[in-house]
């Protein structure tokens, strides 16, 4: 069974001056997926997006989105791809409806399909009431969400979302999540850029994470927390002189090496049988009358994958000196 690809890039350069925001860079997305591209500031992430919607020139590698050459096919391209930026294209003066009436008029569709369209999405994306306020009144969410509404306007089989809510309150960026969500399920497939893990593990199937122009993992959210290894059982006691004897307990229950971190007044280890681990050191703690303040379970975050990935690439560029 062929997997089909809505994005295809291999050994992506780019350089502005001495500096190489590209480095060989390559990631494949599946068709009606969201993908997330996950790196700090300054990883690379804007550039791979712009040559990928053909607004900056590769300078080696070689790239494909919807099955055309981003280069030799860059007209083909931009058809079929819709493009968010950081920073919303919106007007402040027109009110949302007027906004994507003009989009739709820029792009051609005419008078009457243009009104059909952008009464759609506004519905869509969840702005039909607000539709006629001016966008000055909007909050960060409705514009980012109205700038969504925006990239849709011509249908496109690729949207790609730059840091999508970047700047945006918890309860907008929930909004945001939901109006991308709504995009995959009618079977765009989405590139998103982020620099917050929790984004995309929520929204992402895959995530590739770049770091110095270069993609340095490329998995599930799950399999990157693989690499940092399972599951582990988090006691925090009210008093941290209790801390050894924790130590002890969670050695003799747990197989792992239990380690301690004495700021937290944390205990923490790896377990395999989840439960039972769990059971039988609340048990054990409590029959030693040891007051604890929270004990739980904790599945590795990606914060813990991109501090050790990172973590990793610095230690082999060490090395790499070193030798
Ligand atoms: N137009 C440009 N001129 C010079 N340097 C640039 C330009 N665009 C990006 N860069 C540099 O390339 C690197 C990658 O930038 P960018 O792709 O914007 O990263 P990100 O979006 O992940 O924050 C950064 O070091 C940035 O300073
Ligand atoms: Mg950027």
């Amino acid at each position: 069974m062929g997997e089909r690809y809505a994005v295809r890039a291999e050994g992506m350069e780019k350089r502005y001056g001495d500096k190489h925001a590209l480095a060989g860079f390559g990631l494949a997305v599946r068709e009606g997926t969201v993908h997330g591209l996950l790196g700090p500031n300054g990883a690379g992430k804007t550039t791979a997006v712009r040559i990928l919607s053909t607004l900056v020139r590769l300078d080696g590698g070689r790239a494909e989105v919807a099955g055309l050459d981003v280069v030799r096919q860059a007209r083909q391209v931009r058809a079929r791809i819709g493009l968010t930026g950081q920073y919303a294209a919106v007007d402040e003066v027109l009110t949302g409806r007027q906004n994507l009436e003009m989009f739709g008029r820029l792009f051609h569709l005419g008078g009457r399909r243009a009104r059909v369209r952008a009464a759609e999405l506004l519905e869509r994306f969840d702005l039909a009431d607000a539709a006629d306020r001016g966008v000055g009144e909007y909050s960060g969410g409705m514009r980012r969400r109205l700038d969504l509404a925006a990239s849709m306007i011509l249908s496109p089989a690729v949207l790609f979302l730059d840091e999508p809510t970047t700047g945006l309150d918890p309860r907008s960026r929930g909004e945001v999540w939901e109006a991308v969500r709504a995009l995959v399920a009618d079977g765009t497939t989405v590139l998103l850029t982020t620099q917050y893990l929790e984004e995309a593990d929520k929204l992402a199937s895959r995530i590739t994470v770049i770091d110095q122009g270069r993609a340095i993992a490329d998995d599930t959210p799950n399999g990157l927390k693989d690499l940092v290894g399972g599951d582990r059982i988090e006691v925090v006691v009210a008093d941290r002189a209790e801390i050894p004897r924790v130590v002890k307990t969670v050695a003799r229950v747990c197989e792992g090496e239990p380690e301690a971190d004495e700021e937290a007044s944390r205990v923490h280890a790896p377990v395999t049988d989840r439960v039972a681990a769990l059971t039988e050191v609340a048990r054990t703690l409590q029959d030693e009358g040891v007051a604890v303040e929270d004990i739980g379970l904790r599945r590795p975050s990606l914060d813990d994958v991109f501090l050790r990935l990172t973590g990793l690439r610095t230690t082999a560029a060490e090395e790499a000196v070193a030798a």
